[in-house]
């Protein structure tokens, strides 16, 4: 049902007027409003939304809003394959790839954990052989670089994981470098390949589909690195190079063999696949029983989803926070604000989980929608974010809700004195995270009456801004799967109250089909039927071009 019709929205909107007048500094005193808005209903996280514009009163009408959307039913149709995905007639089970074992998922065909399992083994054996030194290339020696190609759901997952779980590397990996490459402009290979040696280099292409242009644009400037090396075509692709992909008619078909395929299906979607073998670069940096570790992460927010009441069901609470930003105070910027370096790529995962999954104006059955769907969703490690855009969040015109993420206990450096300095670091950091969230909520209100009165108008903090503080106990291969996945189910409940499909991407699919249509009139200039912008632009760039050609071919020797 629109969110619109729901039986709570009146009551909602009309509250949503006094708390647009209320501001932040006359509700973040009252201590029994704080206790009532800080959570720690699930295991390794504390989550404070007393920073939020909001009180009990609303919060308890925003669970009544869940309630009328009959959230309860539609997560256990999620987490037991129902077909959530109607545009794709597909069930959405993700979360089915992280049950530990088939009497834990919460399918009702059970036989589909055993494939499950039977896909991280496969994956575990390829993994092994690596880790081992028994993957040779070419020339015989071992593998000691793994380039992970793909882009969207087949990269940004693996990516952010990986690079957040660097210290978790286990002992057998430590002499294998992970690399990713992705954009279709070739910038990450030819950055990369000029360092790295063809023959110990093996390439992961990584693609659900296995049609990206931008995955096989770069998997066969692969290639052609391999071959200028002495790679022959006959066997360069079995030693060099895994697909993974739910399709295996096209993983054969480009050239790799099935021993060097990994699958996985297609009612995992592409920005929820990283609990799949999509996952290959995440268990190569940590091992499987990390990786196993990361699973158990988001089992365990899966459990806490199916089995907690919505009044202390954390995804359901982000959800519904954000819902009352978005629907009834019109804040339609969001940022994540990770106060850990480690999680530098989590607000550009986030960008795809969110912003690809919930940027819809159509209903669940086609119905034009009338109020606010996703934000705008971005972000950036934290404290540096401070030195980039905190100027707008404190004294710009935009209202924007933020997420502060930190971990609390973190262990860095070998020595005692570098220990001692890392320390520093961390309590630098965590009071800078609460000082920011401090201030965007209460503005100069944060300083004493007399520091106000010193201040001139340029110096003024309006605040207001509202926040959610997320801390985690500390960043793991489980915490940070339970990360995710809180992040999953949140934007699933938000699709519901939204009553949009979280699952499809129909809006990405025009962008590629019109850039086949014009890549031929960058080379015959055929560019009548193109619009006079797109075509004055393409005279542009070729008029360039030609120059360039001209140019090189007269420094031809
Ligand atoms: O174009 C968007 C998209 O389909 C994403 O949903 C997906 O994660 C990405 O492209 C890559 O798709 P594939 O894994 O099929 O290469």
């Amino acid at each position: 049902m629109l969110l619109n019709k729901l039986s709570s929205w009146e009551t909602l909107s009309s509250k949503a007027g006094t708390y647009n007048y209320n501001h932040l500094d006359q509700l973040l005193d009252d201590q029994e409003r704080q206790k009532q808005l800080m959570f720690s209903s699930l295991e390794h996280f504390v989550i404070d939304f007393s920073k939020q514009r909001l009180s009990k009163d609303v919060l308890d009408e925003l669970i009544q809003l869940a309630k009328d959307a009959n959230i309860e039913q539609k997560v256990n149709d999620l987490l037991s394959g129902e077909m959530v995905n109607q545009s794709e007639k597909r069930a959405a089970l993700h979360t089915a790839l992280r049950a530990p074992s088939s009497d834990e998922c919460f399918l009702k065909d059970k036989q589909f954990n055993k494939q499950i399992q039977k896909s991280l083994n496969n994956m575990q054996v390829l993994i092994k052989r690596i880790h081992a030194g028994q993957w040779r290339g070419f020339t015989g020696k071992p593998i000691r670089d793994v380039v992970n190609i793909g882009v969207g759901g087949s990269d940004l997952g693996p990516l952010m994981t990986t690079f957040a779980l660097q210290e978790f590397a286990s002992e057998d990996t430590k002499h294998i470098n992970i690399h990713f490459a992705s954009s279709i402009d070739g910038a990450q290979l030819a950055d990369m390949l000029p360092k790295l040696n063809p023959e110990t280099t093996l390439f992961c292409l990584v693609s659900k589909s296995f049609t990206t242009i931008d995955t096989l644009s770069n998997a066969n400037t692969a290639v052609t690195w391999l071959k200028a090396a002495g790679a022959h075509e006959s066997f360069l692709k079995k030693l060099h190079f895994i697909g993974i992909s739910s399709s295996k008619e096209k993983m054969s078909d480009w050239g790799i063999g099935t021993s060097n395929q990994l699958l996985f299906w297609d009612w995992v979607g592409g920005r929820y696949s990283l609990w799949s073998t999509v996952g290959f670069s995440i268990a190569l940096k940590i091992g499987m029983s990390g990786f196993r570790e990361f699973l158990a992460g988001a089992h365990s927010v899966d459990k806490h989803l199916a089995s907690t009441k919505l009044e202390n069901n954390i995804p359901v609470l982000l959800s519904l926070i954000d819902i009352w930003n978005c629907n009834f105070l019109s804040i339609n910027a969001h940022a994540i604000l990770p106060y850990d370096g480690r999680l530098k790529y989590f607000p550009s995962y986030l960008g795809q989980l969110e912003m690809e999954s919930n940027g819809k104006s159509v209903t669940i059955n086609n119905e034009d929608i009338d109020y606010h769907t996703c934000p705008i969703l971005w972000g950036e490690v934290g404290p540096n974010a401070q030195h980039a855009f905190y100027q707008l969040l404190h004294q710009g015109t935009e209202s924007v809700n933020s997420d502060f993420i930190i971990a609390v206990k973190r262990d860095a450096g070998s020595s005692i004195d570098e220990k001692k300095s890392f320390i520093e670091h961390h309590f630098l950091n965590i009071s800078n995270c609460l000082a920011q969230s401090r201030v965007l909520a209460l503005g100069s209100s944060a300083l004493s009456e007399e520091e106000q009165a010193q201040l001139s108008s340029h110096q003024q903090y309006s605040g207001n801004q509202p926040s959610t503080t997320i801390l985690i106990d500390q960043l793991t291969p489980f915490t940070i799967g339970s990360l995710i996945a809180l992040y999953e189910h949140k934007v699933f409940i938000s699709a519901v109250l939204w009553d949009i499909n979280p699952f499809d991407q129909w809006g990405v699919e025009l962008g590629k089909s019109i850039a086949k249509k014009i890549q031929p009139a960058l080379t015959n200039n055929q560019s009548e039927s193109l619009d006079a912008s797109t075509a004055a632009l393409i005279s542009k760039i070729n008029s360039t071009m030609s120059e360039v050609v001209e140019q090189n071919e007269e420094e031809q020797p």
